[in-house]
């Protein structure tokens, strides 16, 4: 049912859908992974970690990334930051190659990053004041970011102080402060409920409208990765490869309701079938005891 819908076809079923793509790859490249792989040292031998690893990443899209625990999502993404390097192949950033860490991309990780003994204000113009920034100009910027995130109730505060969702908006406002040309963001929302991660969702999609920054976005949850997305990488594991890249024919601005959206929903059976092929093993079976309260059968 879910399968009816054939992903490329929409380009001559949507020319609002195709026209969307062809605006975001008129824009120039600010990422490139040319032939990147990485092997590690393992004591049972080499780890593919990533294999010829191949893509581009245009001004202001959304990417995210998604694949099978082990399928080298962090080593791309520490890759990226310029936190590691690949054992071959390249990163360009703007055309130029990376070779280390820098302000021009910013880092989101999963666990809390703040400096604890800094309030809010202090950690957003952490950043911007190594830089050189004078205190008032980077007190004034900060304010702005903090805003933008909508967290100037709590600028004073300090990290303890704030529910695990505001931390990650502050992570977010700390990063962007530094004006990055990407936001490289490790499974920033995998620590929060339900809720509070569809709530970060929609945040992190009205903040991409309003500031001009390129975002690429590593999940594991299906929804997520269609739901923020322009393009999504799959990733598949062992080693560490592109199995495709799609687009998302999900019109934007989006919203929740779109997650019943016949389009959102080939999308994430797209996705599910690259992660989970059938026919794959799932789950071992576990050994049937039967306890002795249970004495009908429920299925
Ligand atoms: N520093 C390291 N040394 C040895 N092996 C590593 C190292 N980092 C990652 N790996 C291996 O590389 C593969 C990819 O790991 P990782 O990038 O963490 O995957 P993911 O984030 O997708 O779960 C795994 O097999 C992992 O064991
Ligand atoms: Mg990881």
């Amino acid at each position: 049912m879910l399968q009816q819908l054939d992903l490329p076809s929409y380009k001559e079923k949507e020319p609002a859908v195709a026209e969307r793509f062809e605006r975001i790859y008129a824009r120039p490249v600010v990422l490139e992974a040319r032939s990147v792989s990485r092997q590690f040292e393992s004591a049972r031998g080499p780890v593919d970690a990533l294999r010829d690893i191949n893509f581009n990443v245009h001004r202001r899209e959304f990417i995210t990334v998604i694949g099978p625990s082990g399928c080298g999502k962090s080593t791309l993404i520490r890759i990226l930051a310029g936190l590691d390097h690949p054992t071959s192949g390249q990163i360009l950033l703007d055309g130029k190659p990376v070779s280390g860490p820098g302000p021009d991309r910013g880092m989101v990780f999963q666990g809390y990053t703040l400096f604890p003994w800094l309030t809010v204000k202090k950690n957003v113009m952490f950043g911007p004041i190594s830089k050189g920034l004078g205190p008032t100009r980077a007190e004034q910027d900060a304010m702005q970011w903090i805003q933008m995130v909508g967290l100037e109730k709590f600028a004073d505060h300090y990290p303890h102080q704030l529910s695990g969702g505001m931390r990650q908006r502050v992570a977010i406002a700390r990063s962007l402060a530094n004006q990055p040309r990407i936001l490289l963001m490790d499974e920033p929302f995998g620590a929060l409920d339900a809720q509070t991660r569809s709530q970060m969702q929609g945040y992190l999609q009205q903040i991409w409208q309003n500031v001009d920054v390129t975002i690429l976005f590593i999940t594991h949850d299906l929804d997520e990765a269609v739901y923020l997305a322009d393009r999504i990488i799959v990733l598949a594991a062992h080693p560490g490869r592109v199995n495709e890249i799609i687009e998302v024919p999900v019109p934007r601005p989006r919203s929740p309701q779109q997650f019943m959206d016949p389009r959102f929903l080939a999308t994430r059976a797209r996705i599910s079938e690259l992660i989970h092929p059938p026919g794959e093993h799932r789950e071992e079976k576990l050994p049937l005891i039967r306890m002795t309260l249970a004495t009908d059968d429920v299925l």
